[in-house]
């Protein structure tokens, strides 16, 4: 895809209202620049105290909005526990996990999860195809090791996951 220098300066303005999506088919910036592998979201000290208390800190843009959406809306049955989140708070990590969503970042790994996971709403992020493939060569034994315990514990593996880099340098699996 090549983009004029019109198209450019519409789609300047199109992200300055905050639509990414509009980008997220292509794996350019729309000035063909290639997107970096990942991105940290903004950090948000409401979403890491509620959210990173039981677990790891999951980036936003590992799930699609619509599996985020899910996932609120469960809240007060969210994976056995009652978050007992109060309406303020409920309302700002929605959010905050709406603007920060896989379908809404443009990096290429967030692409790939808006991509694999089309017609799905996944729940878990292994659930997600792309991620699910990314991993066919860790055995089930592995995630269930005392000091990884579950798939969900991408911290265990991923030394700076919790910044959004999964890349293969800083991947360390324990014994
Ligand atoms: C009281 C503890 C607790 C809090 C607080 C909590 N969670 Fe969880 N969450 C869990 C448990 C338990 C699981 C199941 C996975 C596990 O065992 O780690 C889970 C799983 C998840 C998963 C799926 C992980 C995967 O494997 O892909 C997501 C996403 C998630 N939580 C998001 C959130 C968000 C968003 C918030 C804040 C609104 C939150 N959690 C707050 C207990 C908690
Ligand atoms: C048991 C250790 C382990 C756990 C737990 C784990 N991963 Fe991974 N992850 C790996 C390995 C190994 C790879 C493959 C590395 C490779 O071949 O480049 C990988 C690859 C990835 C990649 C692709 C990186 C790339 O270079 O393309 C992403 C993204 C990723 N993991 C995210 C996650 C997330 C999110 C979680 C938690 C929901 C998680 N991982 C849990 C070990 C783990």
């Amino acid at each position: 895809m090549s983009f004029g220098k019109k198209t450019a300066g519409v789609l300047a303005i199109t992200l300055t209202f905050g639509f990414l999506t509009a980008l997220s088919a292509s794996a350019d910036d729309g000035k063909g620049k290639r997107l970096p592998s990942f991105t940290s979201a903004p950090s948000s000290a409401l979403y890491k105290q509620e959210c990173s208390s039981c677990h790891f800190l999951y980036q936003p843009w590992l799930l699609p909005e619509r599996s985020w959406q899910a996932i609120m809306d469960e809240s007060g049955k969210h994976f056995g526990e009652n978050l007992g989140l109060d309406a303020e708070t409920d309302k700002e990590i929605r959010a905050y996990l709406k603007a920060n969503s896989s379908d809404k970042t443009a990096a290429r790994w967030a692409q790939k999860i808006t991509s694999s996971s089309e017609g799905m709403t996944p729940k878990k992020i292994m659930d997600v195809p792309w991620i699910k493939k990314e991993h066919r060569e860790v055995g089930a034994g592995v995630f269930k090791r005392p000091s990884i315990g579950s798939p969900s514990n991408c911290g265990a593996c991923h030394q700076k996951g919790a910044e959004g880099n999964f890349e293969e340098d800083f991947i360390k699996i324990p014994k």
